[in-house]
This record gives C-alpha cells, sequence and structure tokens, in this order.
C-alpha cells in the first residue's frame, strides 16, 4: 500500500530462498520470472540465492533450464539463475530437512516459500521448525511463505493456523493472496485515502450497493483435479474477492502499518452476516459451465460451480443496508476484475421531462484488470434547447499515463517478504474470518440447498446471477452485464 511514500525503494537485505515445489509451475511461471524482475530493477543483489526443493530427479542445471522458460531473456537473469541450486527431496520425510539444514550451513536471512499442494503446508512447517530451521536470531530472519489455498473450509483453515502457530510466531507467516501484488488492488488503498471528496461520500448516506466482480475468460484447463475438489467458491471468494471488499468496506487505519491496516480489513470480514440456511440458498447463486464435466481429472457427474454469486451484508455503521454482490467465475465472455460503486440516486428530480428513475446512477468503477483505470459515470447537461441531462463518464486509464505490466505481482509480494513487511500478506484472524463468512453458503449447499444451473461458455454466466440482482431492482454493471 502507500507504504513508503517518499523513500526511493532500497535493494533488499541478503538471504536464501527456498522453494518447495521449486519445479512446479507457480516457481517458473510467477516466482522465478518476478525475482529476475526484482534483479532487473536492483531491488535484489547478488546476494540473493535460491535453493529449488522438488521430488524429481534432477541437478542443478536441469532446475535452472527448467526456470528459463518463463524468466526474462536478461542478463540479470544469467547472474541469477547461477545462484539457484537444486535439492531433490520428499517433503513428508525428515531426512530432507536433514540436508536442507547442512546445506544451508551458516545462511543468515532465510524465506522458506511453500509453493506445494496444501496438504504440505502444516507438515512443512513443522519440520523445519524441528530441524531448528524456524529459529531466529537478532541478524537473521526466518521466514515462511504459505501458498493458497490456506484451508478448504473455516475448521481446516483454523486447524492449520493452530498447526502453523504452535511452532512459528505470526511475525514469521507470510500467507500469500496474489492479488494484493496487484498495483490497482493496492491503488483502492489510495482512492479512497488520500481522495478526500470520496471518502466524504464513502457511506450508506450516498452508496447504494457495491459489486465485485472477478470474471475469466479461461477455463479450468488442466488444472480439473485440483478445481473439482475447490470450485469457484472456495478458489476465489474467501481469498481474492474478500480483499477487495475488505478494502472497500474498511476504515481508515489510525497508522499505515501491517497490524493496522489488517486490524481494519480483518473487522469488515468479521462484520459479515451470517445467512440462515434459507438466506444462503436465496443469495447464493452456482453455476457450471457446458462441457466442464469433460475435462481431465474431472468427475463426469461433477456438482461443483465454476461460477459463484453471492449477495452480502456488511453490519457496520458505515455499511448498513448496502448490499455487496460478489460474483466469480471461469468460461465467462471476457475476462474483467473489476469494483464498482453505484451511489443512490437524486432525492428529486428538477429537470422536466426526466423522471427520477430514469437519471442513471453516479458510478464509481475502479477496473483491476484488464485495461486498468478508473471511471466516473456522472450527468451533464445534453447540449441543446431542451433541459436534458445525459450520462457521461470520466475516465483514467493507467497505460495513459504510467509504465506499467511486465509484472506478475509476486514482485511486491517477495520484495516486502525480504523487508519483513506484512501488510499485504493475510493474517490469521483474516483468514478465519473470510472462511467463516463463506461456510453458512458450504453448509447449506453440502445440505443440497439450491441448485448448481448450467451456463454456456463464453456467456456472461448463470441466469440465477441475474437475478439475484433483479430481485432487488438491480443489474449486474460492466462487459459481464
Ligand atoms: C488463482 C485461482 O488464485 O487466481 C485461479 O486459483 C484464478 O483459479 C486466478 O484463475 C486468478 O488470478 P489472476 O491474477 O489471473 O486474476
Amino acid at each position: 500500500m502507500a507504504r513508503r511514500p517518499s523513500k526511493a525503494p532500497r535493494q533488499a537485505p541478503p538471504a536464501t530462498l527456498v522453494i518447495f515445489g521449486g519445479t512446479g509451475d507457480l516457481a517458473r511461471r510467477l516466482l522465478v520470472p518476478a525475482l529476475a524482475h526484482l534483479c532487473s530493477d536492483g531491488l535484489i543483489g547478488e546476494d540473493l540465492h535460491i535453493i529449488g526443493i522438488g521430488s524429481r530427479e534432477g541437478d542443478d542445471e536441469e532446475l535452472r533450464a527448467g526456470l528459463d522458460e518463463f524468466a526474462p531473456k536478461n542478463a540479470c537473469w544469467q547472474r541469477l539463475r547461477g545462484r539457484i541450486t537444486y535439492l531433490r527431496g520428499d517433503f513428508t520425510k525428515p531426512d530432507l530437512f536433514a540436508e536442507l539444514k547442512a546445506r544451508l550451513g551458516e545462511a543468515g536471512n532465510i524465506v522458506f516459500y511453500l509453493a506445494t499442494p496444501a496438504q504440505f503446508f502444516g507438515p512443512i512447517v513443522e519440520s523445519l521448525a524441528k530441524a531448528g530451521l524456524m529459529e531466529e536470531s537478532r541478524d537473521a530472519f526466518r521466514r515462511v511463505a504459505v501458498e493458497k489455498p490456506f484451508g478448504h473450509d473455516l475448521a481446516s483453515a483454523t486447524a492449520l493456523n493452530k498447526q502453523i502457530l504452535s511452532v512459528v510466531d505470526e511475525q514469521q507467516v507470510y500467507r500469500i493472496d496474489h492479488f494484493l501484488g496487484k498495483e490497482t488492488v493496492q491503488n483502492i488503498l489510495v482512492a479512497r485515502f488520500a481522495n478526500p471528496w470520496l471518502e466524504a461520500v464513502w457511506n450508506n448516506r450516498y452508496i447504494d450497493h457495491v459489486q465485485i466482480t472477478a470474471a475469466e475468460a479461461i477455463d479450468v484447463g488442466t488444472r480439473g483435479a485440483f478445481y473439482d475438489a475447490t470450485g469457484a467458491l472456495r478458489d476465489m471468494v474467501p481469498n481474492h474477492l474478500f480483499q477487495l471488499m475488505a478494502l472497500v468496506g474498511m476504515e481508515p487505519p489510525n497508522a499505515l502499518t501491517a497490524d493496522a491496516i489488517r486490524t481494519e480489513k480483518a473487522k469488515v470480514l468479521t462484520a459479515v452476516r451470517t445467512p440462515t440456511p434459507a438466506e444462503a440458498k436465496a443469495d447464493g447463486v452456482r453455476g457450471q459451465y457446458q462441457g466442464y464435466r469433460k475435462t481431465a481429472e474431472v468427475s463426469p457427474k461433477s456438482n461443483v460451480e465454476t461460477y459463484v454469486a453471492l449477495k452480502l451484508w456488511v453490519d457496520t455503521w458505515r455499511w448498513a443496508g448496502v448490499p455487496f454482490y460478489l460474483r466469480t467465475g471461469k468460461a465467462l465472455k471476457a475476462r474483467d476484475t473489476e469494483v464498482v460503486v453505484t451511489f443512490k440516486p437524486v432525492p428529486l428530480s428538477l429537470f422536466r421531462d426526466t423522471a427520477v428513475a430514469k437519471l442513471p446512477p453516479n458510478r464509481l468503477i475502479l477496473q483491476l484488470q484488464p485495461n486498468e483505470g478508473i471511471d466516473l459515470d456522472f450527468m451533464v447537461k445534453q447540449p441543446g434547447p431542451k433541459m436534458e441531462a445525459v450520462p457521461v463518464a470520466l475516465d483514467f486509464r493507467y497505460a495513459d499515463r504510467f509504465t506499467i505490466g511486465g509484472r506478475t505481482g509476486y514482485e511486491t509480494l517477495i520484495y516486502d517478504m525480504l523487508l519483513g513487511d506484512q501488510t499485504l500478506f493475510q493474517r490469521a484472524d483474516q483468514i478465519e474470518a473470510g472462511w467463516a463468512a463463506v461456510q453458512p453458503f458450504l453448509d447449506a449447499w453440502a445440505k443440497g440447498k439450491g441448485k448448481v444451473e448450467t451456463y454456456k461458455r463464453g456467456s456472461t454466466g448463470p441466469k440465477g446471477a441475474a437475478e439475484l440482482l433483479a430481485r432487488d431492482g438491480r443489474a449486474w454493471h460492466g462487459v459481464q452485464k
């Protein structure tokens, strides 16, 4: 967030980054390119070393060659790749941790990055602690980065927090939500708290409702096994969409510190109203795209949702009476991640021939991806003899003003981890509050409440999602209308 407003970025301290799952997709596609970008931006130095751990037969050069594919082809990467070594081992065996300890020798600062399937998170942290690798000293930090999914429901997330926090301190844990690495997501805080006119109307007196959309055009692809055990709600809502909702809904923090910001965000999530089973059925819509069941490693009878829309209430003074509509899905018409804030109508129309009901509302649209920017829809007078109000848009596009792109979002996250800034990482209470808020929907669906509608690939999703808003006299905004 705007944590280092006036200081020039400094180089991260020397460290060793140990990647569990070093040969995997996440490491290849996202972590390594991000490290190479950090290197070319001068934010990591020659004293950053990387150990990739995997279960496959191989040596240092094979690991490096595998990582070349998505890395930028520049001199910085050539130097960085020379500092990457491979360690083969089984995450569940003590031998690996003894070998790792020997390999690390006198290494000072270490970040252990768990880019593995979720079932290994708890056991790896326990084994690291048992091997004495999580013990910090005044000159050496020991941190662990935990990827998502963090738990499968409230009970499992709470158990995982307990398991991890029984051997390491919360200050050592960096729970990743890669949405928080995105510039435009971080910009929500600046938009809100650096623009006083906006903050003045950011409440239930002026705001009618909020929509948060993360639509994807891609389908499940090769991730059938993971996805069929997860579904759209678990994959996107308690993490990514709730991060957006928390940033939109939070109160101003009393300082720009990690804990002050995370406390305010957690408060939004704990204020989400718990629906009754009947409300969960009515306010949660699930869809599955046609053909999903034919995906490799997906059950041919799968009822798993590839689309979800929810109506939620944030029961705080600021948001009482303002619904938050959230939706996300795969194989939709277009990629579109946006937050749309719709303001209340004018109390009385002063314009002849223009009924209040006909005036479109003011809207603020935070377009997170693609085509990053901010739009403000407002009314002007149509030139001519008639007094008629028409909607126009003020549109700001990041690309017109700044050089953006080419970054994965992981640059910020890795850099912050090395600096020890936890602002962009989820604290245990945020994770649990997120799961607690979606648990009533998971419970209702597990009891067979509500149906999973089929929707066409390339469409805007199931009809039920449109009906969810139509019921309240509203409609979805954007390309996914
Ligand atoms: C991941 C989900 O966390 O986020 C994926 O597991 C999803 O299913 C992805 O596609 C979306 O992220 P982005 O950055 O592409 O919007």
